[in-house]
């Protein structure tokens, strides 16, 4: 199938403008890599790094969105303000935002909102250390999905991004097989909801990517890209991390 590749940053809450020119500056990715190259820094920085990246094949992403269009929601931004700065994707349902309180629910309306605006939702899906011990993965990520897809019509923007909590910044990343099997599972869920368009759909795999296990993760039928968090801060890794996904 002809899925488009994606290779993802998420700076998460680090980054300030110096390092992040600097990181611009020590970027070194060649070839045809357009359209498959998206850095998500804090939102103070989305401005600033789309300016330093003129032209650039590389896109921007946010880390969150909020589902209103707009009004008295303080700390929070719209995704028109995102697509007024040029984000194209939009991270939604990352752990750590679940963890401080995000629903499935808030995830779904979060997901309408962003196909409506033109920001290309990256859903992100995992399960805990304990649920994969009882044997719930599937199941954990299944309803995930399901969830974030409610009355969501047209999925052909929609990206997924497996990131099993266990692995987010441990080290310990799932083995390419491991993450393979809830791949396929995430592209079946999608199958049976959404017919066809599911083999387009671009799943990533998160949590302890870096430039020694990303060439063997990107070697997996439904393992599309990456969603790399502590690897992306260094622009040197990041470059080979993109590169692998060729
Ligand atoms: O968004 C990225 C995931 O949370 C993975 O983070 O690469 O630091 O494990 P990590």
């Amino acid at each position: 199938p002809t899925r488009r590749k994606l290779v993802v940053a998420n700076w998460k809450m680090n980054m300030n403008v110096a390092s992040a020119t600097s990181f611009v500056e020590r970027l070194s990715i060649t070839g045809d890599t357009s359209g498959k190259v998206v850095i998500c820094p804090p939102f103070p920085l989305i401005y600033p790094l789309r300016a330093m990246l003129p032209d650039s094949s590389i896109s921007i992403g946010a880390q969150n969105v909020h589902w209103e269009d707009s009004g008295a929601f303080t700390g929070q931004v719209s995704a028109n303000l995102l697509k007024e700065l040029d984000c194209k994707y939009v991270l939604i349902g990352h752990s750590e935002v679940r963890e401080a309180g995000e629903t499935d629910g808030m995830v779904n309306q979060k997901v309408k909102q962003s196909v409506a605006t033109g920001i290309d939702p990256i859903i992100c899906v995992g399960e805990t250390h304990k649920q994969r011990e009882q044997g719930k993965t599937n199941e954990m990520v299944k309803g995930q999905i399901l969830k974030a897809l409610s009355k969501v019509d047209d999925i052909s923007n929609v990206i997924i991004a497996y990131v099993p909590i266990w692995a987010i910044g441990t080290g310990l990343s799932a083995e390419p097989e491991q993450a393979q099997v809830v791949h396929h599972v995430i592209r079946e869920t999608l199958h049976h909801s959404f017919g066809e368009i599911a083999e387009q759909v671009p799943i990533l795999y998160g949590g302890s990517v870096n430039q020694k296990n990303a060439h063997s993760l990107s070697e997996m039928k439904d393992i599309d890209g990456a969603l790399v968090g502590g690897a992306s801060l260094d622009a040197e890794n990041f470059s080979t991390i993109v590169h692998a996904f060729e």
